[in-house]
């Protein structure tokens, strides 16, 4: 097993070598055995926490932290804190009972935007508790404003598991998101921290950003929550699994790119394409052209794409998913921590299981050449991509589940 690391040791109890491990590019560090081999029932048993691998030289600060850890209630899982334990039976519940087994669908995608439109209800002049829950807590108010059209379905179908489990709204937003988006292919495997206190207020209106509000209108609002341009491109990694109902009512379901069940970057790719159509009636407001039939695109990501002051950032992840997994993995605890205190709070992401690594690169869609790349970043080119062979790529929507 670890014959290419001769100075290296596993420090972890061997019942758990069959974990799916991955570092930030999205690499497994180790091949596991098929979990079907194992005749495990649950995600949290296939599942059971991270394994590490340390330089010899650490192998006693390792081996002290080994026995730090606490063996759960369940008889099953250990957690370097007991706080953790109680996070598995959710895990269990919301992969088999919200996101359909385990999918990278179209819960996973409206969770994972609901950890956004949650956590962006802080600014430090105008209110707002951040990442509280406070957009389930106060959903009657919440929900009604206009950059939350639609998110009142995740809401409601994420309550009933808030109220049976015994987790605070904020908390259990923010641990949805995380563990969705762990069904992603390439995704980043994201932090978790438990202890957000319940939400006392509602947020205020109009901190979170629309699709036609201008590039510098979005990095104003961004910047007044703490997010420099560089983390706003990478927090819209998220793009690349999502798609639209509500841009374009006509047509439910519409991708943002064409591989909406997979974290990769071809989001990065398809935007800076030429828009030659609109998949649907057009003329909605915050919808630009985009470049493939079935794909919708909105104008804050034509622009963010074109803007001088985040084009470079935007080039950056075309072509590097390792690059997108950190910088996305970083600005998503940023997020994910938005208004709480860090120093009250337990880690625990050890429960979050780690996403499938992607084998292939980016490229063009079918149908596209080199030069239907709108180049934008000044200085340095966008990288030179093969196109998919066969006819035009065109996308199909999002199943509704
Ligand atoms: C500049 C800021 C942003 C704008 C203007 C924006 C706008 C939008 C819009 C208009 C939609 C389509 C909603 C619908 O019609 O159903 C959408 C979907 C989505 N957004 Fe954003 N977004 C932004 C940032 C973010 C961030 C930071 C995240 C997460 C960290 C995020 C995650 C998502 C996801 C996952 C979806 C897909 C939801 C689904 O498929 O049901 N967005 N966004």
């Amino acid at each position: 097993m670890f014959a290419n690391t001769p100075f290296y040791v596993r420090a972890q109890d061997p019942k758990q070598r069959f974990d799916i491990n991955q570092d930030d590019s999205g690499q497994s560090t180790e091949t596991s055995e098929p979990f079907a081999a194992l005749g495990l029932a649950t995600f949290s048993q296939r599942y059971k926490g991270p394994t590490s691998v340390v330089p010899g030289g650490a192998l006693q600060a390792a081996q002290a932290a080994l026995t730090k850890r606490v063996a759960c209630p369940d008889g099953v899982h250990t957690a370097t804190n007991a706080a953790c334990c109680a996070l598995f039976p959710i895990l269990d519940d919301i992969q088999e009972n919200l996101f359909d087994g385990g999918e990278c669908g179209e819960e996973v995608h409206e969770s994972l935007r609901l950890t956004f439109h949650d956590a962006i209800g802080f600014s430090p002049t105008k209110g707002g508790g951040g990442a509280d829950g406070s957009i389930v807590t106060f959903s009657d108010i919440e929900t009604v404003f206009h950059a939350n059209n639609g998110i009142d379905d995740i809401v409601e179908r994420q309550r009933p598991f808030i109220e049976k489990h015994n987790i605070s709204a904020g908390d259990f937003i923010q641990f949805a998101g995380a563990v969705g988006v762990s069904n992603c292919a390439g995704a980043p495997r994201l932090n978790f921290f438990v202890g957000r206190p319940t939400a006392k207020a509602p947020s205020p209106d109009l901190l979170v950003p629309e699709p036609f509000d201008t590039i510098t209108d979005i990095l104003a609002r961004m910047g007044d929550a703490g997010f420099s341009p560089a983390e706003v491109v990478a927090l819209l990694a998220s793009h690349s699994v999502a798609a639209a109902d509500h841009v374009d009512p006509s047509i439910p379901g519409t991708p943002f790119d064409s591989t909406p069940s997979i974290f990769d970057t071809q989001f990065f790719v398809e935007v800076q394409l030429r828009g030659t159509s609109f998949p649907g009636t057009g003329g909605n407001q915050g919808e630009v052209q985009s470049p493939l039939a079935g794909e919708i695109r909105i104008q804050s990501d034509h622009l963010l794409a074109r803007d001088s002051r985040t084009n470079c950032a935007w080039q950056s992840f075309a072509n590097n998913q390792a690059a997108m997994q950190s910088a996305f993995k970083a600005a998503m605890l940023k997020l994910s921590l938005l208004g709480q205190d860090k120093a009250k709070m337990i880690d625990c992401s050890e429960v979050i299981p780690a996403p499938a690594s992607l084998k292939a690169g980016a490229h063009l869609p079918a149908g596209k050449t080199q030069s239907d790349i709108e180049q934008a970043c000044a200085t340095s080119p966008f990288p030179v991509l093969t196109a998919e062979p066969g006819p035009a790529t065109s996308v199909a929507p999002v199943p509704p589940s």
